[in-house]
């Protein structure tokens, strides 16, 4: 099959409702217009300005790209698909092919549609049939154009930030609907994998989970574990990929501060814990392994240079070490909205001015095209 291309993905990442701009008929519009979480607004204008985007991101060397559908573009409401919204992210993936990269997309990464949220969310056992038939509709337009697709995005983090932090909408606070959702979210997963892999054998359907490193180590291995594979382990044998999602160390009992070692939120920056969440990875799941997004907050772009550097450094000790890993996309192409912290933190390889928004490349981002030009003659 084609997937036996031997090519490394080199890029980076972006979702639809951080970057896009425009996006009015969500859960995450919704709960800013109650006041609960920042406003995205126009936030990147990345809806207009894909093509300049994606001409950066050729020029900074990359050869595959990393994104997300809107589900609340491609069905505003209940069974009613948008031909325009269609056709805007046809466009898309056509930009990213004329510019010889690949595209993988990403079908859910964490916003409803308002009609789904008015029919229970994740809450409801409904809310994976409706999953299935966009993403069915989805993959049916553009199954000639990607072969490298993500049903959901990090749901175990997701769970835990919108039922048991209570930042994101729905911002309940509630165990039961917790586990209720995650057991909802794992049912949806498999019954789109089923029956996106009938029907389209060939390509390629994934799961994407945030994986940590935990401190301190009394107790690590159970916390851990679930910590990191609570979702990927139930769907392991519903998944043709793993995409890891690494960012950072996790001291339990320790309030995130800003320091030498940390990035502008606070978090503490580890890249040994990489490698050692691939192995486990490549244990426990024993699929492919994509690291699907890895980065920092970091505004003046004092730490991601050395950050780059040395992910990739232990991902490709781990590749060396036999672990298969296909692919590496930074956290993220652009600055971005930063969900229930808003625009401040700094995500992006590109910097926005979003007054103007002007792009500017960052210095670390021609590092890290550096890093890619020598991996791919060493290949
Ligand atoms: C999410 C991104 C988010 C990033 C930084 C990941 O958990 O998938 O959407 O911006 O972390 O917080």
């Amino acid at each position: 099959t084609r997937y036996m291309d031997p090519q490394f993905y080199w890029g980076a990442a972006t979702a639809s409702y951080q970057v896009e701009g425009g996006i009015e008929n969500n859960d995450w519009a919704e709960a800013a217009r109650q006041g609960k979480v920042p406003v995205a607004g126009r936030a990147t204008d990345h809806y207009n300005r894909f093509q300049e985007d994606f001409s950066l991101a050729r020029q900074l060397g990359h050869n595959a790209h990393r994104f997300s559908i809107e589900w609340s573009r491609i069905e505003p409401e209940k069974g009613q698909f948008d031909e325009a919204a269609i056709a805007h992210y046809r466009e898309v993936i056509a930009a990213l092919r004329a510019r010889g990269m690949e595209p993988v997309v990403t079908l859910w990464h964490w916003t409803l549609p308002q009609w789904v949220v008015d029919a229970g969310g994740w809450d409801s056992e409904d809310t994976a049939g409706y999953l299935r038939r966009y993403c069915e509709r989805v993959v049916e337009e553009y199954k000639d154009e990607v072969r490298l697709w993500v049903i959901l995005n990090e749901p175990q983090y997701w769970v835990a930030h919108a039922y048991v932090k209570g930042v994101f909408p729905p911002a309940e606070r509630n165990i039961v609907h917790a586990l209720t959702a995650f057991l909802h979210l794992a049912e949806a997963h498999k019954s789109v994998y089923a029956r996106l892999k009938s029907l389209y054998p060939d390509l390629q359907f994934g799961a994407v989970e945030s994986m940590g490193w935990i401190e301190p180590a009394v107790g690590r291995w159970m916390l851990q574990w679930f910590r990191n594979f609570a979702f990927p382990f139930l769907v392991r044998r519903h998944i043709d990929f793993m995409g890891v999602n690494y960012y950072r160390l996790w001291r339990i009992g320790k309030k995130d501060a800003p320091g030498p070692h940390a990035s502008d939120m606070g978090w503490d920056i580890y890249p040994q814990g990489l490698g050692r969440v691939l192995k486990s990875a490549a244990r426990w799941i024993r699929k492919p392994l994509y690291i699907t997004e890895n980065g920092l907050a970091d505004a003046r772009d004092e730490k991601r240079a050395e950050f780059i550097r040395a992910h990739i450094a232990e991902m490709l000790k781990a590749k060396k070490e036999g672990i298969d890993i296909r692919g590496y996309f930074h956290w993220s192409l652009l600055d971005n909205f930063e969900w229930d912290s808003g625009f401040w933190p700094r995500f992006g390889l590109v910097e926005v001015d979003y007054r103007t928004k002007e792009r500017t490349v960052r210095p670390s981002a021609e590092i890290y095209k550096d890093i890619i030009k020598r991996s791919i003659i060493s290949n």
